[in-house]
């Protein structure tokens, strides 16, 4: 359960969250909408942890964010699955480094690296190219890669930030359909997107952010 109380974030004087409550309950999906600048990504921000409110707070699960410690506030950041537009890829390791490198960086063992990352590969349909690097990808499946790498800890809240924003028509929804099985599995999903034929065809919650406010 994710609940943001009276949420306002100021830069100088603008609001770009204006007082905003809203609730978003455990399993849900949820499309994030709103024109460029409205401020999905300082919504996400707030929402990861990344972005200090002006005033009001933001809680998953009963727990403060803002008020964790960076010990806390790693932990929990471990427990989401976070997926940019722009993929973040390192260019110089392959499909299998890329994801391992992640778990690495976790201080995960060897043993459980071999055998996590075949598994989040297996799940993206990304295990034949293993040992591709990001500049053989096509963007979808650069994305993919991507989407594993958010995998690896098995988290119950995948929030995407424009997941499909570089990708073509078909490939966005192959993106959208490899998230639903994820989600059909029991992950909330946060999605922000300016792809309305995504949100007219797959007919979910939606929270549309406009002058600093919020609708559902
Ligand atoms: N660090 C910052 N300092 C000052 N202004 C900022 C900062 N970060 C974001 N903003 C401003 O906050 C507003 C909201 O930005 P945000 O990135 O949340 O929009 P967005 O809805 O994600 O847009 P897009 O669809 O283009 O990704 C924008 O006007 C942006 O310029
Ligand atoms: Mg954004």
């Amino acid at each position: 359960m994710i609940e943001f109380k009276n949420a306002t974030k100021k830069y100088g004087e603008r609001f770009v969250l204006d007082n905003v409550s809203l609730s978003i309950q455990g399993g849900a999906w949820v499309w994030l909408t709103g024109a460029s600048g409205a401020g999905k990504t300082t919504l996400i921000h707030a929402l990861i942890g990344a972005v200090q409110l002006t005033e009001g707070e933001v809680l998953v699960d009963g727990y403060a964010i803002n008020k964790l410690d960076t010990a806390a506030l790693q932990e929990y950041r471990r427990k989401l699955g976070i997926v940019f537009q722009d993929y973040k890829l390192l260019p110089n390791k392959t499909v299998f480094e890329n994801v391992a490198f992640a778990m690495e960086v976790c201080g995960y063992s060897d043993k459980q690296i071999a055998q996590r990352v075949p598994e989040v590969l297996a799940t993206v349909g990304l295990a034949d190219a293993r040992h591709h690097f990001p500049h053989m990808l096509s963007g979808g499946e650069k994305q993919r890669c991507a989407i594993a790498r958010a995998l690896i800890h098995e988290p119950r809240l995948i929030i995407a930030d424009e997941p499909t924003g570089n990708l073509d028509p078909t490939t966005a929804e192959e993106i959208v359909e490899l998230l639903l099985k994820l989600h059909i599995k029991g992950a909330t999903v946060i999605f922000a997107t300016h792809n309305l034929s995504l949100i007219e065809r797959y007919k979910k919650e939606r929270i549309h952010v406009e002058g600093g406010k919020v609708q559902s």
